[in-house]
């Protein structure tokens, strides 16, 4: 019966989260997780969320069932926040509320399977579940290297060779800004060469947007891709996740959209997504989707966020010049300019696997095992000793 099965390794994220979790060291780093830190190092509670707490515990809303494509309020939010008030409300948008980033992934690939579409293509290095959730659903998935290791920026090459020699119908996989695990995100040119690609070859893309303004510090900036896709009129599924720019990870508040170009088929999107959740999941969770919906519907609160998220990436900023500054007085050998260069909450250090085991092993700095620095881990307290770290295992 069950002794079939085979032993599945960990998720390398989740496994040096749970190492670090384990060390008793007091000089223990975090670095693993793509998780939002504060200054003081705890998990940070945003304010606008914990302002929209006390309003929903004033209107207890009960735990009936939801609706079954989401809850409309937070529905509306967050079109509005991907696609800009004017094209959320043009009507070529089917969406469906998901349990957080992952989930709008998973719909979105099995939404486009059930259109007919598997064959996906993916740059790497990049988010270590991507492959997996591809294959799990049956769709198969290529790779190309869309980063220079040397130059520690994008190989745009390398992309357009991609679009240009995939079969027609394929489906391409992007991260709208702050990209995981590199940091380095494309230009406003390079979206148009994509688009332009895209249209011309007839190719599909997903965005996935999980960290939408700490790039610019300001989320419609950090949401140009998706609108351009859109004005171009091209049909692509957007994945959106809270749980980074709103701070709600446990409570997995995520969205999917599919943009249909002609309107008369959008209710067929929308009863695809729909159909298909009611398989899987039935019902997205409550509470997190109602706290962003107080956000969303509120003029004040938006503002509040606004200003976080602007904040949230100054010191992101902040962090990575500090690191940068620590390693040049320290004439750490070789060249760390990428730490400022690249954008959001990961810094790919360029560290080889013996040196980021020798982090954790020697001196408790977490970071994950392909060498990506979750910067928000990093704080006054804890800089200097994470980059004398860095160079004691440059330099041994
Ligand atoms: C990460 O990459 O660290 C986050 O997106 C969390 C996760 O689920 O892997």
């Amino acid at each position: 019966k069950f002794n079939r099965l085979e032993r599945e390794a960990p998720d390398p994220i989740v496994q040096t989260m749970t190492l670090y979790a384990n060390d008793p060291s007091p000089n223990k780093v975090d670095v693993s997780i793509g998780v939002y830190k504060s200054e003081k190092g705890g998990s940070y509670l945003f304010p606008c969320v914990a302002e929209a707490k006390k309003v929903l515990a004033a209107n207890d809303p009960g735990h009936n069932y939801t609706n079954m494509q989401g809850i409309p309020e937070f529905i509306s939010g967050a079109r509005k926040v991907a696609f800009g008030e004017e094209y959320a409300a043009e009507g070529k948008l089917a969406s469906l509320q998901t349990i957080s980033g992952t989930g709008a992934l998973h719909m979105g690939f099995v939404f486009l399977r059930e259109a007919g579409y598997t064959n996906f293509y993916l740059g790497v290095p990049s988010w270590s579940n991507y492959i997996g959730m591809i294959e799990f659903i049956g769709s198969k998935v290529t790779t190309f290297t869309h980063y220079n290791e040397k130059t520690k920026k994008i190989e745009f090459d390398a992309v357009v060779s991609a679009l240009e020699s995939a079969p027609a119908n394929s489906v391409f996989l992007f991260q709208t800004c702050c990209h995981n695990p590199t940091g380095a995100d494309y230009s406003q040119e390079q979206w148009k060469k994509i688009g332009q690609l895209l249209k011309q070859r007839d190719l599909i893309a997903v965005l996935d947007t999980a960290y939408q303004g700490f790039s610019s510090g300001d989320k419609d900036k950090d949401a140009w891709a998706i609108r351009h896709f859109y004005e171009l009129g091209l049909e692509f599924v957007v994945c959106q996740s809270f749980s980074k720019n709103l701070g709600l990870y446990g409570e997995r508040v995520g969205c999917v959209h599919a943009v249909v170009q002609d309107k008369e088929y959008v209710p067929n999107a929308q009863s695809t997504l729909v159909a298909n959740f009611r398989s899987e999941c039935s019902f997205a969770p409550a509470y997190g989707a109602r706290l962003a919906s107080i956000i969303f519907q509120s003029p004040e609160l938006k503002q509040v966020w606004d200003n976080d998220v602007a904040e949230i990436t100054e010191r992101l900023k902040t962090i990575r010049k500090k690191v940068l500054d620590i390693l040049t007085e320290l004439k750490t050998p070789g060249k760390w300019d990428h730490v400022v260069e690249q954008e959001g909450l990961f810094w790919y250090s360029g560290l080889t696997p013996v040196q980021n085991d020798r982090l954790i092993s020697e001196h408790n700095v977490y970071s994950t095992s392909i060498g990506r620095v979750n910067i928000a881990g990093l704080n006054n307290n804890n800089v200097e000793y994470f980059c004398k770290a860095i160079d004691e295992v440059v330099r041994n």
